[in-house]
């Protein structure tokens, strides 16, 4: 039989039906069939969960939202029912609003794992470990615990506190004039912290400027759907290229730091950190008394591609929680005052004396304030997974395999039937015998699970120290507009004026 004759039956078919029924009819009949199946899949796996009973805009479904997301559009849907779904090009999507599937979600590795947009995976390379699973993952990231013990997070301080300075001082002139919107300089110090704690002095003030400029392109690039391949002088091709010029810089400090420690340097930023356990340096336990288990050698490229998803991970998550941490508490006179008696009291009343983690452990106050703006105001609002099999979520659903299925961490954060006034901000929850306190499981701003986030600690304390020797060393109020509870959803969560404030420094 000629293995063509299969193929050669086709186009006769396809001849015939064109002469006999016209080229416009078997169209039709083609795309009416893909219209068909498209509702029937989307149907069936709909089952019995909440959402519309048909696709409103075939194929496309709800994509146009998606690329102008409205938060109150959002809400609407986690409101919708416990489980709900979309269905967008044909990808199925699940979304989880209440707390327990939720949870139940982030800790079911055996059934999903986590996904990002296709961009993402060319972006951050298909290489890097994030995209690992199972325990190829738990390995990986068990070697990179040590950058984040007590030990490791308070050798950061002193370069962080240098941050603060600077940025203080920029902070003051440019709003000497009146109130101007902060959003974009908070992304900026975010960024500067980020880059000299991963990569400490080995990086230079201008290759900063530079990221910090660069980095907007790759939020830009990550739009939910792509062309398959990056086009150049698209939003792809631009922040793709952001990104391989910041890990080149990151392979470079890498050797510089490798370089530092054989010398016998001492540990100053996370690179350093890192390539001191890699060298067996007892550094990755915080008392200095378990035997350090030495982890194996990581190339340049490896560790530029990590530290990338470090700052690719905080970037915009830390941007979005200073911007509504500094508008929180300008709004709230009384709050700026006890954060303010607290930084002065734990330093014994001298505003000089340098951060250290005693210190920022003794800031009890400061750091409720900081969890309490995180509940309020959750910079991640939900998680992307997808199901690798078909995942039986409850008794009466099973989330087929293939389908996006998304944690949502907004409705938990503000379930009424946990928190008291769960629109308001209410620092007190904090406290031993508070609601939120109580209620740990519901704070799920950092998920849970074996991907919660690697930072969560070293992010804490970055926003009590920041906000914290603001209050002490600065006067700074909030210009409130009709815009500045509007939440406007850019990757995370910002007040929809860009948060208007004026810096004066205290005398
Ligand atoms: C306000 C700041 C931040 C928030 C709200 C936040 C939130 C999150 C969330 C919700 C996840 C997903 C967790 C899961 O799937 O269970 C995550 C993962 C992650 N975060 Fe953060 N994050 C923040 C800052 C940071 C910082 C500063 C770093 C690094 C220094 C970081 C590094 C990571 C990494 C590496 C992962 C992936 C972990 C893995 O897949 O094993 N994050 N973060």
């Amino acid at each position: 039989m000629n293995a063509t004759q299969p193929e050669s039956h086709i186009v006769q078919w396809l001849t015939w039906t064109q002469d006999t029924i016209g080229f416009g009819t078997l169209a039709a009949t083609v795309l009416l069939i893909a219209l068909l199946y498209d509702q029937f899949s989307y149907v069936k796996s709909k089952g019995s969960i909440a959402g519309p009973p048909l696709k409103m805009w075939p194929i496309i479904g709800p994509f146009l939202d998606s690329i102008n997301p409205d938060f109150e559009k959002y809400k609407a849907q986690w409101a919708s029912g416990a489980l709900s779904c979309v269905s967008v090009f044909h990808k199925f999507v699940v979304l989880a609003s209440d707390r327990d599937l939720t949870r139940k979600i982030f800790n079911s590795s055996a059934y999903v794992k986590p996904c990002v947009v296709d961009v993402a995976i060319k972006i951050l390379r298909p290489t890097n470990w994030v995209f690992l699973d199972g325990k190829a993952h738990v390995d990986y990231r068990r070697g990179l615990n040590g950058l984040f013990t007590n030990r490791a997070l308070s050798m950061y301080l002193p370069i962080q506190e240098g941050i603060y300075d600077t940025y203080f001082d920029k902070f003051v002139e440019m709003s000497k004039d009146g109130h101007v919107p902060y959003m974009p300089i908070f992304r900026e110090i975010n960024c500067a912290l980020s880059l000299r704690t991963f990569c400490g002095n080995y990086i230079t003030e201008e290759q900063i400027k530079e990221i910090a400029h660069d980095y907007y392109l790759v939020t830009a690039a990550l739009e939910l759907v792509n062309f398959p391949i990056i086009l150049p002088f698209t939003k792809a091709w631009y922040g793709k290229k952001a990104a391989d010029k910041v890990m080149d810089i990151f392979a470079k400090c890498a050797q510089m730091a490798k370089d530092h420690i054989k010398a016998g340097g001492d540990v100053t930023c996370t690179m350093d950190a890192w390539i001191a356990i890699m060298n067996g340096r007892d550094f990755d336990s915080d008392h200095g008394t378990v035997p350090n288990k030495k982890i194996r050698k990581f190339t340049n490229k490896e560790i530029s591609e990590t530290i990338f998803t470090f700052l690719f991970a905080s970037q915009d998550a830390s941007s979005s929680a200073t911007t509504w941490l500094f508008q929180i508490v300008a709004d709230r006179p009384d709050v700026y005052a006890k954060i303010r008696e607290e930084q002065l009291a734990v330093r014994g009343g001298d505003p000089n004396v340098p951060l250290s983690l005693e210190l920022t452990e003794k800031m009890t106050y400061t750091n409720m304030v900081v969890k309490e703006c995180l509940r309020l105001r959750p910079p991640v609002i939900m998680v992307p997974y997808v199901a690798k099999k078909d995942f039986p979520i409850s008794d009466t659903y099973t989330v087929p395999k293939g389908s996006m299925i998304i944690p949502t961490v907004y409705p938990s954060l503000h379930d009424p039937e946990v928190y008291e006034r769960p629109d308001e901000f209410v620092p007190e929850r904090w406290l031993p015998d508070g609601d939120g306190t109580k209620n740990a499981k519901n704070w799920l701003v950092f998920g849970t699970g074996p991907h919660y986030c690697l930072g969560q600690k070293y992010a804490l304390m970055n926003f009590t120290n920041m906000i914290g020797k603001a209050c002490m060393n600065l006067d700074f109020t909030h210009k409130v507009t009709p815009l500045s509870e509007k939440v406007r959803v850019f990757a995370t969560i910002f007040p929809d004026d860009d948060c208007l404030l004026q810096f004066k420094k205290r005398e």
